[in-house]
């Protein structure tokens, strides 16, 4: 039953929910190690603790949209989870982060090391996924999303602490890190169904759009979301003095003052007792939450856009249900 009351991520999951399943019974089959049993049980840690399965969803209901009928989606799905997840036990290590999906991170209930390494497995296993379906051009798409992925969480690190960085160095951030896996996975999606270039093209186009409103939201639930909701804490990119949008706009607009504290804490990290609520304050004040807010707004209009050239198609007013519900989302 389509219950509108429902997220339009677990409509979305209801209506794939065989093809899920399979995804999920994939996952686990895959995720296990006989020989290292360090393995499973990061990896258990990680994927039972749940996660919103967007992405491999993305794959899902892309390729249904488009009418395909084998069996490579499952395998594809899979995969960018794979991807996904290899790529958040890395990126707690690198911002040394202590609640992932609710629970403590790998990095701190066992270390570094292990989530390292475990990211590593769970990103070999995606190769073997990968190339399941026989599909060289969806392994070049895969392949160069992942190292897009790399290429922004370094960017990000070198980025990092400069209060020079501007909003077009951020989007290169985001694009990189966070659209490029939801690009990746849309398209992907079209391509397994031998869609029409220019659905392919407007997939893709969905995912990266829909990607970067994701993570413009993501980075202001950091300054404004909930710990206990969002599932990991918040203030974690100011301690790791994260230049995100709505730092770039209030930096953009300082006054000698703000512009003192944004050196002292972001450039010098030299940050104390109050200091992030004192950010916090500073951010209501130039609006810049509601402004990078907006944006993502924009970013999601994009996105609705970019469906036009597909089908007539249930999932189809889903994916535009699920660009309104990422800026929403409080969690
Ligand atoms: C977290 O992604 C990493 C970002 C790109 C912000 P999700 O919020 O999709 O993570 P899970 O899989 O639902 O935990
Ligand atoms: C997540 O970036 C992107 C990747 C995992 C590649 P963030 O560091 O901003 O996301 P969270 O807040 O830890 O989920
Ligand atoms: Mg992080
Ligand atoms: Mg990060």
């Amino acid at each position: 039953m389509d219950d509108v009351s429902q997220k339009p991520h677990d409509r979305l999951g209801d209506w794939l929910g065989s093809d899920m399943d399979r995804v999920n019974v994939l996952i686990r089959e895959r995720m296990a190690s006989e020989h290292a049993p360090r393995i499973p049980e990061v990896t258990a840690h990680l994927v039972e603790a749940g996660g919103k399965r967007l992405r491999p969803m993305l794959v899902l209901a892309a390729a249904r949209m488009c009418g395909y009928d084998g069996p490579f989606h499952i395998h594809l799905a899979a995969t960018v989870e794979f991807i996904h997840t290899a790529t958040l036990l890395h990126d707690d290590v690198v911002d040394e982060s202590a609640q992932r999906r609710g629970r403590p991170t790998a990095n701190l209930l066992w270390d570094n090391k292990s989530s390292v390494l475990v990211g590593d497995y769970l990103f070999a296993r995606s190769f073997q996924t990968m190339v399941e379906p026989g599909r060289m051009d969806v392994l070049d798409v895969l392949c160069n999303a992942s190292a897009t992925i790399a290429e922004g969480e370094v960017l990000q690190l070198t980025a990092a602490q400069d209060l020079a960085t501007t909003e077009a160095i951020y989007l290169q951030v985001v694009r990189g890190k966070t659209a490029a896996l939801f690009a990746a996975a849309a398209e992907v999606g079209g391509m397994i169904a031998d869609a029409a270039p220019e659905q392919v093209k407007g997939l893709r186009d969905y995912g990266d759009a829909l990607g970067i409103a994701f993570q413009i939201v993501d980075d202001l639930l950091d300054y404004g979301g909930v710990a206990e909701t969002i599932g990991k804490n918040t203030g974690d990119d100011f301690r790791e003095r994260k230049l995100t949008l709505p730092v770039i706009k209030a930096v953009a607009l300082a006054d000698a003052e703000e512009r003192e504290f944004w050196d002292r804490t972001i450039a010098q990290g030299d940050q104390r007792d109050g200091d992030l609520d004192k950010a916090q304050a500073i951010l209501a004040r130039h609006g810049a939450l509601d402004a990078a807010r907006a944006d993502a707004l924009a970013w999601a209009d994009r996105a609705k856009a970019a469906l036009d050239p597909l089908p007539e198609h249930t999932l189809r007013g889903m994916l535009v249900d699920l660009a309104d519900y990422v800026v929403a989302r409080i969690r």
